[in-house]
């Protein structure tokens, strides 16, 4: 039986249910200590901690090491980026689009990534197609058959969350990315949500663009993220910030020390970059603390919660099982004024969690992770069996 009691490895106030892990991450005591002494390290001799050639594109370079061994994948086709919005903001702002491309995507998108798409689209002409995902998500094949209806002669990228942020829908990707590939289009993962939280193997996975966090499922400290890149498309991509790892000539070895790719995209100005230096000490915390095991307990949760607001809703879920965020449930709730259910879960019950509208139906999104107690879960039930809809 699992030893459930792991909330004291958290620095999460004990006066809050927290439950939108989701959002954010929440990074344990330990994992922090060891951002605190990297920043420690960094304020006690700052031009020496910054000098890249004084060690920092070594540090770098280790975090690069433990993230690719974790995510299977080449360290030298990661580069750590603040966030998944910056990374894939590279990616999609680098590809050379045209007038009448197309651009597959879905209905299931992030907000912000949804304004990239719509500001690339602006600048290059290219047309974005976005399709409808039959609901609910029951069978790969079905999904499969919808994005493939709308793939054309014209599609250049398609454009796809691996888990979904307002519906934590895990989409099976596979046979889409092999599909694009076979066809010669670009295929740009949203992972968002991915790493730490499903066992990701991005060698076998064969996306040509890949980016994740990991300051939500890994808990590495805010502001730690990757994108991966297929050593195809590597000089393709331009860093939104241009400088000092930067040259013209992406062949040659970066003047960092790294590939050109790593170089250019490592080095953005002045940056703490003690977040990603701590993103070996939060692997490392996983695999002590036998984090799979907490997950799969977390994710039997998950379901088991969402199936008791589901008999207390009379809706059905999004999806079966198999397809839902493993840690994650967007629960539908009778249509209401989420920002009144939000603000009544909080100031009645100190419950953090996300209430939204999503095409037009209203979503609870529940997330667990292994500081979460049964008692929690109890006090959300409770609360919306007795909110007056
Ligand atoms: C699917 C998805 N994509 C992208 C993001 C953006 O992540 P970040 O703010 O760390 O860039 C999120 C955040 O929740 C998300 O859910």
């Amino acid at each position: 039986m699992l030893n459930r009691d792991l909330r004291a490895h958290f620095l999460l106030d004990p006066e809050v249910r927290f439950l939108n892990h989701g959002s954010f991450g929440a990074c344990p005591r330990e994992v922090f200590g060891v951002y605190q002494n990297w920043q420690r390290q960094l304020e006690s001799q700052p031009v020496a901690f910054l000098d890249p050639l004084r060690g920092m594109a070594d540090w770098m370079g280790q975090s690069r090491a433990a993230l690719g061994a974790y995510l299977n994948a080449d360290a030298d086709d990661l580069v750590g980026v603040p966030n998944a919005t910056h990374a894939l903001n590279i990616v999609l702002r680098s590809l050379p689009l045209q007038q009448g491309d197309e651009i597959l995507t879905t209905d299931h998108e992030y907000g912000a990534l949804d304004k990239t798409l719509a500001f690339v689209a602006a600048r290059t002409g290219a047309r974005i197609v976005r399709v409808k995902v039959p609901m609910p998500l029951v069978d790969e094949a079905t999904f499969t058959a919808a994005l493939a209806a709308g793939l054309s002669d014209r599609t250049r990228v398609v454009f796809i969350s691996h888990i979904t942020s307002a519906t934590a829908l895990l989409f099976p990707i596979a046979p889409i990315v092999a599909m694009a590939r076979a066809r010669g289009i670009w295929t740009v993962i949203d992972g968002a949500h991915t790493p730490g939280h499903i066992p990701l193997d991005l060698q076998a996975l064969g996306a040509d663009f890949y980016a994740g966090n990991c300051h939500k499922w890994i808990m590495s400290p805010k502001g730690a993220a990757f994108l991966h890149v297929r050593p195809a498309w590597q000089d393709m991509m331009i860093p939104l910030v241009v400088s000092h790892g930067w040259q013209e000539d992406r062949s040659l070895p970066g003047p960092m020390g790294g590939t050109g790719f790593v170089d250019a995209l490592s080095f953005q100005g002045t940056l703490d970059p003690s977040a990603w230096l701590t993103v070996p000490a939060a692997l490392d915390f996983l695999t002590r603390m036998d984090w799979p095991e907490v997950a799969r307990d977390c994710a039997l949760r998950v379901g088991e919660t969402a199936a008791r607001i589901a008999r207390l809703t009379g809706l059905p879920p999004l999806s079966a099982d198999a397809y839902r965020a493993p840690q994650m449930a967007a629960m539908e709730v009778p249509r209401t004024d989420p920002a009144a259910l939000k603000n009544h879960l909080w100031h009645e019950h100190r419950i953090e969690i996300p209430v939204y509208d999503w095409q037009e139906r209203s979503f609870v999104r529940l997330s667990v992770q292994g500081y979460t107690t049964d008692q929690d879960l109890d006090a959300l039930v409770e609360a919306l069996s007795a909110y007056r809809f």
